[in-house]
Protein backbone atom coordinates (compact mmCIF):
# COMPACT_ATOMS: atom_id res chain seq x y z
CA UNK A 1 0.00 0.00 0.00
CA UNK A 2 1.69 3.37 -1.13
CA UNK A 3 1.90 5.86 1.98
CA UNK A 4 0.36 8.91 1.10
CA UNK A 5 2.89 10.53 3.23
CA UNK A 6 5.86 10.01 0.96
CA UNK A 7 6.44 10.64 -2.32
CA UNK A 8 8.09 8.02 -4.95
CA UNK A 9 10.66 8.47 -7.18
CA UNK A 10 10.92 5.30 -9.97
CA UNK A 11 14.53 4.51 -11.32
CA UNK A 12 14.00 2.28 -14.27
CA UNK A 13 17.61 0.42 -14.21
CA UNK A 14 18.73 0.35 -17.85
CA UNK A 15 21.93 -1.72 -16.72
CA UNK A 16 24.95 -2.01 -14.66
CA UNK A 17 25.25 -0.77 -11.33
CA UNK A 18 24.19 2.81 -11.76
CA UNK A 19 20.06 2.15 -10.85
CA UNK A 20 21.28 1.31 -6.82
CA UNK A 21 23.45 4.23 -6.68
CA UNK A 22 20.71 6.70 -7.64
CA UNK A 23 18.26 5.22 -5.56
CA UNK A 24 20.44 5.90 -2.65
CA UNK A 25 21.20 9.43 -3.84
CA UNK A 26 17.49 9.89 -3.99
CA UNK A 27 16.77 8.96 -0.58
CA UNK A 28 19.69 10.27 0.58
CA UNK A 29 17.41 13.76 -0.77
CA UNK A 30 14.70 12.29 1.66
CA UNK A 31 12.87 11.25 -0.98
CA UNK A 32 11.98 7.33 -1.13
CA UNK A 33 12.93 5.77 -4.36
CA UNK A 34 12.44 2.49 -5.90
CA UNK A 35 14.19 0.32 -9.16
CA UNK A 36 12.10 -1.19 -11.78
CA UNK A 37 13.24 -3.50 -14.07
CA UNK A 38 13.16 -1.62 -17.72
CA UNK A 39 10.93 -4.36 -18.93
CA UNK A 40 7.93 -3.54 -16.42
CA UNK A 41 4.93 -2.11 -18.43
CA UNK A 42 4.12 1.70 -17.97
CA UNK A 43 1.18 0.81 -16.60
CA UNK A 44 2.20 -0.84 -13.88
CA UNK A 45 4.97 1.67 -13.01
CA UNK A 46 1.84 4.03 -13.11
CA UNK A 47 0.65 2.16 -10.64
CA UNK A 48 2.80 2.57 -8.28
CA UNK A 49 1.94 6.32 -8.64
CA UNK A 50 5.70 8.20 -8.77
CA UNK A 51 6.01 11.70 -8.97
CA UNK A 52 8.62 11.35 -11.40
CA UNK A 53 11.14 9.04 -13.15
CA UNK A 54 14.67 8.19 -13.67
CA UNK A 55 16.15 6.33 -16.27
CA UNK A 56 19.96 5.16 -15.22
CA UNK A 57 23.13 4.90 -17.05
CA UNK A 58 23.81 1.47 -18.53
CA UNK A 59 26.46 0.07 -20.67
CA UNK A 60 25.01 -0.53 -24.05
CA UNK A 61 24.72 1.89 -27.04
CA UNK A 62 21.26 3.01 -28.61
CA UNK A 63 22.56 1.88 -31.83
CA UNK A 64 22.85 -1.96 -31.07
CA UNK A 65 19.94 -4.20 -31.71
CA UNK A 66 17.67 -4.96 -28.65
CA UNK A 67 19.59 -2.14 -27.21
CA UNK A 68 17.55 -1.62 -23.69
CA UNK A 69 14.75 1.32 -23.75
CA UNK A 70 11.39 2.34 -22.45
CA UNK A 71 7.78 2.15 -22.64
CA UNK A 72 6.79 4.94 -24.90
CA UNK A 73 3.83 5.28 -22.58
CA UNK A 74 6.72 6.81 -20.52
CA UNK A 75 6.80 10.13 -22.72
CA UNK A 76 2.80 10.69 -23.22
CA UNK A 77 2.74 11.14 -19.39
CA UNK A 78 2.84 14.39 -18.07
CA UNK A 79 5.51 12.28 -15.18
CA UNK A 80 8.94 14.48 -15.06
CA UNK A 81 11.80 12.90 -16.50
CA UNK A 82 15.38 12.45 -15.98
CA UNK A 83 17.86 11.07 -17.79
CA UNK A 84 21.17 10.12 -16.92
CA UNK A 85 23.50 8.88 -19.09
CA UNK A 86 22.72 6.25 -21.26
CA UNK A 87 19.01 7.16 -20.04
CA UNK A 88 19.44 10.79 -21.77
CA UNK A 89 20.74 9.34 -25.04
CA UNK A 90 17.13 7.42 -24.95
CA UNK A 91 15.61 10.73 -24.36
CA UNK A 92 17.65 12.47 -27.24
CA UNK A 93 17.23 9.81 -29.66
CA UNK A 94 13.43 9.01 -28.76
CA UNK A 95 12.45 12.53 -28.53
CA UNK A 96 13.85 14.01 -31.92
CA UNK A 97 17.41 14.40 -31.04
CA UNK A 98 20.80 12.90 -32.28
CA UNK A 99 23.24 10.23 -30.51
CA UNK A 100 26.49 9.90 -32.61
CA UNK A 101 28.86 7.13 -33.34
CA UNK A 102 31.79 10.01 -33.02
CA UNK A 103 34.24 7.33 -32.14
CA UNK A 104 35.30 9.85 -29.24
CA UNK A 105 34.40 8.49 -26.04
CA UNK A 106 34.81 10.36 -22.29
CA UNK A 107 35.75 8.85 -19.24
CA UNK A 108 36.89 10.18 -16.04
CA UNK A 109 36.80 13.59 -14.61
CA UNK A 110 35.78 16.23 -17.36
CA UNK A 111 35.24 20.06 -17.48
CA UNK A 112 31.41 21.03 -18.30
CA UNK A 113 30.64 24.69 -18.99
CA UNK A 114 27.32 25.99 -18.35
CA UNK A 115 25.81 28.08 -21.04
CA UNK A 116 22.15 28.80 -20.10
CA UNK A 117 21.19 28.46 -16.73
CA UNK A 118 18.59 25.72 -16.56
CA UNK A 119 16.50 24.64 -13.26
CA UNK A 120 19.33 21.78 -12.95
CA UNK A 121 22.78 24.36 -12.33
CA UNK A 122 20.90 27.25 -10.36
CA UNK A 123 23.69 28.86 -8.40
CA UNK A 124 26.51 26.68 -9.36
CA UNK A 125 29.88 27.48 -11.48
CA UNK A 126 29.74 27.77 -15.11
CA UNK A 127 32.44 25.52 -14.90
CA UNK A 128 32.39 22.55 -13.02
CA UNK A 129 33.87 18.90 -12.77
CA UNK A 130 31.93 15.77 -13.78
CA UNK A 131 32.38 12.31 -14.21
CA UNK A 132 31.70 10.99 -17.32
CA UNK A 133 31.86 7.22 -18.72
CA UNK A 134 29.73 7.23 -22.33
CA UNK A 135 31.11 5.96 -25.72
CA UNK A 136 28.58 7.61 -27.99
CA UNK A 137 27.85 11.21 -27.92
CA UNK A 138 24.06 13.35 -27.97
CA UNK A 139 25.14 16.30 -30.88
CA UNK A 140 21.80 17.25 -30.98
CA UNK A 141 19.37 17.98 -28.23
CA UNK A 142 15.45 16.57 -28.45
CA UNK A 143 13.07 18.78 -30.85
CA UNK A 144 11.59 21.08 -27.74
CA UNK A 145 14.58 20.91 -25.23
CA UNK A 146 17.06 23.74 -24.59
CA UNK A 147 21.12 22.91 -24.73
CA UNK A 148 22.28 24.25 -20.79
CA UNK A 149 25.91 23.02 -20.73
CA UNK A 150 28.52 20.99 -22.84
CA UNK A 151 31.96 19.73 -22.61
CA UNK A 152 34.79 19.77 -25.38
CA UNK A 153 33.10 16.18 -26.61
CA UNK A 154 29.67 16.25 -26.23
CA UNK A 155 27.89 19.32 -27.31
CA UNK A 156 24.14 18.51 -26.01
CA UNK A 157 25.74 17.28 -22.30
CA UNK A 158 22.96 18.65 -20.43
CA UNK A 159 19.39 19.58 -22.00
CA UNK A 160 16.11 19.96 -20.87
CA UNK A 161 12.48 21.01 -21.85
CA UNK A 162 11.27 23.00 -18.59
CA UNK A 163 7.35 23.10 -20.13
CA UNK A 164 7.47 18.93 -20.35
CA UNK A 165 9.27 18.51 -17.42
CA UNK A 166 12.08 16.46 -19.19
CA UNK A 167 15.91 16.01 -18.28
CA UNK A 168 18.63 14.51 -19.60
CA UNK A 169 22.70 14.79 -18.25
CA UNK A 170 25.52 13.03 -19.96
CA UNK A 171 27.35 12.64 -17.14
CA UNK A 172 27.00 10.86 -13.98
CA UNK A 173 25.40 13.06 -11.52
CA UNK A 174 25.12 10.20 -8.52
CA UNK A 175 28.73 10.04 -8.22
CA UNK A 176 30.70 12.02 -6.05
CA UNK A 177 33.31 12.91 -8.62
CA UNK A 178 30.74 15.49 -10.10
CA UNK A 179 30.95 17.97 -7.33
CA UNK A 180 27.62 19.44 -7.70
CA UNK A 181 26.16 16.28 -8.62
CA UNK A 182 23.99 15.94 -5.46
CA UNK A 183 22.54 19.79 -5.66
CA UNK A 184 21.48 18.59 -9.59
CA UNK A 185 19.68 15.50 -8.44
CA UNK A 186 18.17 17.85 -5.36
CA UNK A 187 17.00 20.73 -8.48
CA UNK A 188 15.10 17.63 -10.04
CA UNK A 189 13.52 16.39 -7.45
CA UNK A 190 12.32 19.30 -5.63
CA UNK A 191 11.84 22.27 -8.29
CA UNK A 192 10.96 20.30 -10.99
CA UNK A 193 9.11 17.94 -9.76
CA UNK A 194 8.21 19.38 -6.50
CA UNK A 195 8.81 15.91 -4.39
CA UNK A 196 8.62 16.38 -0.46
CA UNK A 197 11.89 14.98 1.56
CA UNK A 198 10.09 13.34 3.98
CA UNK A 199 11.87 9.92 3.59
CA UNK A 200 13.69 10.32 6.76
CA UNK A 201 14.80 7.67 9.83
CA UNK A 202 11.60 8.28 11.97
CA UNK A 203 9.08 8.03 8.82
CA UNK A 204 11.01 4.83 7.98
CA UNK A 205 10.23 3.43 11.11
CA UNK A 206 6.74 4.23 11.23
CA UNK A 207 5.80 2.95 7.83
CA UNK A 208 8.04 -0.57 8.96
CA UNK A 209 5.79 -0.93 12.00
CA UNK A 210 2.54 -0.39 10.33
CA UNK A 211 3.31 -2.93 7.69
CA UNK A 212 4.14 -5.70 10.29
CA UNK A 213 1.23 -4.89 12.07
CA UNK A 214 -0.74 -5.25 9.34
CA UNK A 215 1.22 -8.55 7.92
CA UNK A 216 0.99 -10.21 11.62
CA UNK A 217 -2.14 -9.19 13.00
CA UNK A 218 -2.07 -11.15 16.85
CA UNK A 219 0.09 -14.00 15.49
CA UNK A 220 3.33 -14.95 17.12
CA UNK A 221 6.70 -14.04 16.08
CA UNK A 222 10.25 -15.32 15.48
CA UNK A 223 13.39 -14.01 15.13
CA UNK A 224 16.96 -15.48 15.26
CA UNK A 225 19.62 -12.74 16.54
CA UNK A 226 22.98 -13.31 15.14
CA UNK A 227 24.93 -10.69 17.12
CA UNK A 228 24.94 -8.47 13.48
CA UNK A 229 23.30 -5.49 12.52
CA UNK A 230 20.27 -6.71 10.20
CA UNK A 231 18.89 -9.29 12.37
CA UNK A 232 19.03 -6.89 15.19
CA UNK A 233 17.58 -4.17 13.59
CA UNK A 234 15.30 -6.47 12.47
CA UNK A 235 14.06 -7.65 15.25
CA UNK A 236 14.31 -3.98 17.56
CA UNK A 237 11.37 -2.94 14.47
CA UNK A 238 9.69 -5.39 15.02
CA UNK A 239 10.00 -5.43 18.38
CA UNK A 240 8.68 -1.71 18.15
CA UNK A 241 5.47 -2.94 16.35
CA UNK A 242 4.31 -5.96 18.07
CA UNK A 243 5.98 -5.88 21.80
CA UNK A 244 5.79 -9.62 23.08
CA UNK A 245 4.19 -10.97 20.66
CA UNK A 246 7.72 -11.22 19.30
CA UNK A 247 10.46 -14.04 20.44
CA UNK A 248 13.85 -13.60 19.33
CA UNK A 249 16.15 -16.57 19.74
CA UNK A 250 19.96 -16.52 19.98
CA UNK A 251 21.69 -19.53 19.11
CA UNK A 252 25.05 -19.21 21.48
CA UNK A 253 27.31 -21.74 19.53
CA UNK A 254 30.81 -20.81 21.83
CA UNK A 255 32.17 -20.14 18.92
CA UNK A 256 31.30 -16.26 19.31
CA UNK A 257 33.86 -13.23 20.19
CA UNK A 258 34.42 -12.03 23.53
CA UNK A 259 30.87 -10.21 24.94
CA UNK A 260 28.84 -11.19 22.05
CA UNK A 261 26.08 -13.31 23.96
CA UNK A 262 26.65 -10.66 26.70
CA UNK A 263 25.79 -7.70 24.78
CA UNK A 264 22.91 -9.68 22.89
CA UNK A 265 21.53 -9.86 26.09
CA UNK A 266 21.88 -6.94 27.79
CA UNK A 267 20.76 -5.04 24.32
CA UNK A 268 17.57 -7.12 24.08
CA UNK A 269 16.90 -8.68 27.45
CA UNK A 270 17.22 -5.58 29.45
CA UNK A 271 17.45 -2.26 27.18
CA UNK A 272 14.54 -3.64 25.02
CA UNK A 273 12.93 -6.07 27.33
CA UNK A 274 12.42 -8.46 24.39
CA UNK A 275 11.28 -12.14 25.40
CA UNK A 276 14.76 -13.35 24.73
CA UNK A 277 15.97 -17.36 24.63
CA UNK A 278 19.54 -17.50 25.00
CA UNK A 279 20.53 -20.93 24.09
CA UNK A 280 23.54 -22.10 25.12
CA UNK A 281 25.13 -24.72 23.07
CA UNK A 282 28.30 -24.10 22.99
CA UNK A 283 29.40 -27.90 24.35
CA UNK A 284 27.15 -29.23 21.68
CA UNK A 285 29.45 -27.33 18.93
CA UNK A 286 32.63 -28.36 20.67
CA UNK A 287 31.33 -31.85 21.43
CA UNK A 288 30.38 -31.65 17.80
CA UNK A 289 33.55 -30.25 16.33
CA UNK A 290 35.78 -32.66 18.34
CA UNK A 291 39.06 -33.45 16.49
CA UNK A 292 37.06 -32.02 13.13
CA UNK A 293 40.49 -30.25 11.09
CA UNK A 294 39.18 -29.77 7.86
CA UNK A 295 37.46 -26.64 6.82
CA UNK A 296 34.90 -27.97 4.71
CA UNK A 297 33.60 -30.62 7.60
CA UNK A 298 33.77 -27.75 9.96
CA UNK A 299 31.19 -25.74 8.49
CA UNK A 300 29.30 -28.57 7.53
CA UNK A 301 28.87 -29.34 11.47
CA UNK A 302 28.29 -25.71 12.26
CA UNK A 303 25.53 -25.12 10.03
CA UNK A 304 23.75 -28.26 10.41
CA UNK A 305 24.01 -28.19 14.17
CA UNK A 306 22.57 -24.67 14.33
CA UNK A 307 19.93 -25.46 12.60
CA UNK A 308 19.12 -28.33 14.97
CA UNK A 309 19.07 -25.90 17.63
CA UNK A 310 16.73 -23.11 16.13
CA UNK A 311 14.36 -25.82 14.79
CA UNK A 312 14.04 -27.27 18.73
CA UNK A 313 13.05 -23.67 19.44
CA UNK A 314 11.32 -23.02 16.50
CA UNK A 315 9.08 -26.63 17.45
CA UNK A 316 7.60 -24.46 20.50
CA UNK A 317 5.75 -22.34 17.68
CA UNK A 318 2.88 -23.06 15.52
CA UNK A 319 3.70 -23.66 11.58
CA UNK A 320 1.18 -20.77 11.13
CA UNK A 321 3.65 -18.57 12.89
CA UNK A 322 6.39 -15.77 11.11
CA UNK A 323 9.90 -15.34 10.96
CA UNK A 324 11.67 -12.53 10.83
CA UNK A 325 14.47 -12.21 7.65
CA UNK A 326 17.00 -9.42 7.62
CA UNK A 327 16.36 -9.22 3.85
CA UNK A 328 18.11 -5.94 2.55
CA UNK A 329 16.48 -4.27 -0.88
CA UNK A 330 20.25 -4.92 -2.71
CA UNK A 331 19.20 -8.73 -2.73
CA UNK A 332 15.77 -8.11 -3.49
CA UNK A 333 16.60 -5.67 -6.36
CA UNK A 334 19.33 -8.34 -7.22
CA UNK A 335 17.36 -11.58 -7.47
CA UNK A 336 14.83 -9.54 -10.40
CA UNK A 337 12.78 -7.18 -8.35
CA UNK A 338 9.65 -8.35 -7.38
CA UNK A 339 9.10 -7.90 -4.06
CA UNK A 340 5.76 -8.72 -3.93
CA UNK A 341 7.04 -12.49 -4.59
CA UNK A 342 9.32 -12.12 -1.95
CA UNK A 343 6.97 -11.44 0.59
CA UNK A 344 4.37 -13.40 0.05
CA UNK A 345 6.30 -16.30 -0.44
CA UNK A 346 6.31 -19.22 2.05
CA UNK A 347 10.07 -20.34 2.58
CA UNK A 348 11.98 -22.81 4.76
CA UNK A 349 14.65 -20.61 5.86
CA UNK A 350 17.99 -21.79 6.05
CA UNK A 351 16.74 -25.69 6.00
CA UNK A 352 14.14 -25.70 8.21
CA UNK A 353 12.26 -28.86 7.49
CA UNK A 354 9.73 -28.98 5.31
CA UNK A 355 7.03 -29.62 7.68
CA UNK A 356 7.88 -26.26 9.36
CA UNK A 357 6.37 -23.77 7.30
CA UNK A 358 6.79 -19.96 8.41
CA UNK A 359 5.61 -16.83 6.70
CA UNK A 360 8.44 -14.23 6.67
CA UNK A 361 8.45 -10.90 7.71
CA UNK A 362 11.32 -8.84 5.98
CA UNK A 363 10.71 -5.21 7.26
CA UNK A 364 13.99 -4.29 5.73
CA UNK A 365 13.34 -5.25 2.61
CA UNK A 366 13.34 -1.44 1.43
CA UNK A 367 16.33 -0.59 2.81
CA UNK A 368 19.93 -0.28 1.59
CA UNK A 369 22.28 -0.81 4.50
CA UNK A 370 23.49 2.85 5.07
CA UNK A 371 19.41 3.38 6.02
CA UNK A 372 19.76 -0.19 8.08
CA UNK A 373 22.21 1.31 10.51
CA UNK A 374 20.46 5.16 10.60
CA UNK A 375 17.57 3.54 11.85
CA UNK A 376 19.56 0.82 14.31
CA UNK A 377 20.92 4.14 15.72
CA UNK A 378 17.12 5.92 15.64
CA UNK A 379 15.71 2.77 17.55
CA UNK A 380 18.60 3.24 19.71
CA UNK A 381 20.92 0.08 19.21
CA UNK A 382 24.46 0.78 20.39
CA UNK A 383 26.98 1.15 18.36
CA UNK A 384 28.58 -1.99 18.57
CA UNK A 385 26.27 -3.68 17.20
CA UNK A 386 24.69 -0.64 14.45
CA UNK A 387 28.50 -0.57 13.17
CA UNK A 388 29.41 -4.16 13.74
CA UNK A 389 31.91 -5.25 11.02
CA UNK A 390 30.93 -8.69 9.07
CA UNK A 391 31.59 -11.90 10.71
CA UNK A 392 31.24 -15.04 9.85
CA UNK A 393 28.13 -17.56 10.47
CA UNK A 394 30.70 -20.70 11.54
CA UNK A 395 32.28 -17.83 13.89
CA UNK A 396 35.52 -18.67 15.29
CA UNK A 397 34.83 -22.15 14.31
CA UNK A 398 36.67 -20.71 11.10
CA UNK A 399 39.60 -18.80 12.59
CA UNK A 400 40.85 -21.52 14.53
CA UNK A 401 42.74 -23.46 12.43
CA UNK A 402 43.65 -27.03 13.47
CA UNK A 403 41.13 -28.64 16.19
CA UNK A 404 39.16 -26.60 18.08
CA UNK A 405 39.58 -26.76 22.09
CA UNK A 406 37.62 -24.47 24.58
CA UNK A 407 41.24 -23.82 25.61
CA UNK A 408 41.81 -22.77 21.97
CA UNK A 409 38.67 -20.73 22.04
CA UNK A 410 39.10 -18.92 24.68
CA UNK A 411 42.82 -17.68 23.31
CA UNK A 412 41.55 -16.59 20.24
CA UNK A 413 37.97 -14.38 21.89
CA UNK A 414 41.06 -12.64 24.22
CA UNK A 415 43.53 -12.20 21.06
CA UNK A 416 40.48 -10.94 18.75
CA UNK A 417 38.99 -8.67 21.58
CA UNK A 418 42.38 -6.99 21.68
CA UNK A 419 42.89 -6.19 18.43
CA UNK A 420 39.10 -5.03 18.01
CA UNK A 421 39.34 -2.86 21.00
CA UNK A 422 43.18 -1.40 19.68
CA UNK A 423 41.64 -0.81 16.19
CA UNK A 424 38.74 1.24 17.60
CA UNK A 425 41.24 3.01 20.02
CA UNK A 426 42.96 4.17 16.64
CA UNK A 427 39.64 5.20 15.21
CA UNK A 428 39.91 2.82 12.43
CA UNK A 429 37.11 0.62 13.31
CA UNK A 430 34.65 1.88 10.90
CA UNK A 431 36.74 2.09 8.25
CA UNK A 432 38.17 -1.53 8.32
CA UNK A 433 36.30 -3.43 6.64
CA UNK A 434 37.30 -7.04 8.73
CA UNK A 435 40.06 -7.04 11.37
CA UNK A 436 40.27 -9.79 13.58
CA UNK A 437 42.77 -12.40 14.92
CA UNK A 438 43.83 -15.90 13.90
CA UNK A 439 44.68 -18.94 15.73
CA UNK A 440 46.99 -20.98 13.31
CA UNK A 441 48.13 -25.15 14.19
CA UNK A 442 51.35 -24.61 14.81
CA UNK A 443 53.35 -23.71 17.90
CA UNK A 444 57.04 -21.52 18.05
CA UNK A 445 59.53 -20.84 20.40
CA UNK A 446 60.04 -17.88 22.01
CA UNK A 447 61.74 -16.41 25.22
CA UNK A 448 59.84 -14.68 27.49
CA UNK A 449 61.65 -13.05 30.90
CA UNK A 450 64.20 -15.77 31.63
CA UNK A 451 62.32 -18.62 30.22
CA UNK A 452 61.47 -20.04 26.75
CA UNK A 453 58.32 -20.70 25.54
CA UNK A 454 57.02 -22.84 22.77
CA UNK A 455 53.41 -21.49 22.40
CA UNK A 456 50.90 -19.89 19.96
CA UNK A 457 51.48 -17.42 17.50
CA UNK A 458 48.15 -15.19 16.32
CA UNK A 459 47.91 -13.82 12.93
CA UNK A 460 46.18 -10.56 12.62
CA UNK A 461 44.30 -10.09 9.82
CA UNK A 462 42.91 -6.64 8.45
CA UNK A 463 41.29 -5.85 5.15
CA UNK A 464 39.94 -2.91 3.50
CA UNK A 465 37.14 -3.96 1.36
CA UNK A 466 33.69 -2.68 -0.64
CA UNK A 467 31.75 -5.83 -0.86
CA UNK A 468 34.23 -8.74 0.58
CA UNK A 469 34.45 -10.38 -3.38
CA UNK A 470 37.82 -8.30 -3.06
CA UNK A 471 39.80 -6.87 -0.71
CA UNK A 472 43.26 -5.22 -0.04
CA UNK A 473 45.01 -5.43 3.27
CA UNK A 474 44.87 -2.61 5.59
CA UNK A 475 48.31 -0.36 5.68
CA UNK A 476 47.76 -0.22 9.54
CA UNK A 477 50.32 2.23 10.56
CA UNK A 478 53.14 0.89 13.00
CA UNK A 479 52.15 1.91 16.06
CA UNK A 480 48.78 0.40 16.10
CA UNK A 481 50.44 -2.98 14.84
CA UNK A 482 52.61 -2.72 17.94
CA UNK A 483 50.35 -1.99 20.85
CA UNK A 484 48.49 -5.12 19.13
CA UNK A 485 51.66 -7.34 19.16
CA UNK A 486 52.62 -6.07 22.44
CA UNK A 487 49.32 -6.20 24.43
CA UNK A 488 48.66 -9.58 22.89
CA UNK A 489 51.49 -11.27 23.70
CA UNK A 490 51.69 -9.60 27.33
CA UNK A 491 47.74 -10.22 28.41
CA UNK A 492 46.71 -13.66 26.41
CA UNK A 493 48.60 -16.71 28.05
CA UNK A 494 49.69 -18.92 25.68
CA UNK A 495 50.62 -16.73 22.75
CA UNK A 496 54.33 -15.91 22.47
CA UNK A 497 53.86 -13.92 18.85
CA UNK A 498 52.18 -11.93 16.20
CA UNK A 499 52.41 -11.78 12.67
CA UNK A 500 50.21 -9.58 10.05
CA UNK A 501 48.98 -11.30 7.30
CA UNK A 502 50.14 -9.09 4.23
CA UNK A 503 47.33 -10.75 1.58
CA UNK A 504 45.29 -9.55 -0.69
CA UNK A 505 42.00 -11.15 -1.84
CA UNK A 506 42.88 -12.61 -4.65
CA UNK A 507 44.63 -14.66 -4.22
CA UNK A 508 43.80 -14.69 -0.40
CA UNK A 509 40.59 -14.92 0.69
CA UNK A 510 39.44 -12.58 3.88
CA UNK A 511 39.10 -15.81 6.06
CA UNK A 512 41.88 -18.39 6.70
CA UNK A 513 39.47 -21.42 6.37
P1 LIG B 1 36.24 -14.95 2.24
O1 LIG B 1 36.97 -15.62 3.36
O2 LIG B 1 35.62 -15.94 1.28
O3 LIG B 1 35.03 -14.18 2.92
O4 LIG B 1 37.07 -13.93 1.52
C1 LIG B 1 34.23 -13.22 2.31
C2 LIG B 1 33.28 -12.67 3.33
O5 LIG B 1 32.35 -13.67 3.75
C3 LIG B 1 32.47 -13.91 5.14
N1 LIG B 1 32.34 -15.36 5.30
C4 LIG B 1 31.22 -15.99 5.71
N2 LIG B 1 30.02 -15.49 6.07
N3 LIG B 1 29.24 -17.69 6.47
C5 LIG B 1 29.04 -16.35 6.46
O6 LIG B 1 27.95 -15.91 6.83
C6 LIG B 1 30.40 -18.26 6.10
O7 LIG B 1 30.55 -19.49 6.12
C7 LIG B 1 31.44 -17.34 5.70
N4 LIG B 1 32.71 -17.54 5.28
C8 LIG B 1 33.24 -16.30 5.04
C9 LIG B 1 33.83 -13.38 5.54
O8 LIG B 1 33.89 -13.02 6.91
C10 LIG B 1 33.96 -12.20 4.61
O9 LIG B 1 33.24 -11.08 5.10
Amino acid sequence: MEQPERDLVIVVDLGAQYAQMIARRVREAHVYSEIVPRSMPFAEILAKGPKAIILSGGPASVHVDGAPSVDPALYESDLPIFGICYGAQLLARDLGGVVAKTGRGEYGRTDLTVGTTGPLFREQPTSQPVWMSHFDTITEAPADATVFASTGDTPAAAFGDPERRIYGVQFHPEVAHTEHGQDMLKAFLFDVAECRPTWTNVSIIEEAVAEIRAQVGTARVLCGLSGGVDSAVAAALVHKAIGDQLTCVFVDTGLSRKGEAEQVEETFRRQFEVDLVHVKAGDRFLGALDDIVEPERKRKIIGELFIRVFEEVAREYDAAGFLVQGTLYPDIVESGGGENAVIKSHHNVGGLPDDMEFELVEPLRHLFKDEVRAVGEELGLPEEIVWRQPFPGPGLGVRIIGAITPERVAILQEADAIVVEEIRRAGLYREIWQSFAVLPAVRTVGVQGDDRTYAYPIVLRAVTSDDAMTADWARLPYDVLERISSRVINEVPGVNRVAYDITSKPPGTIEWE
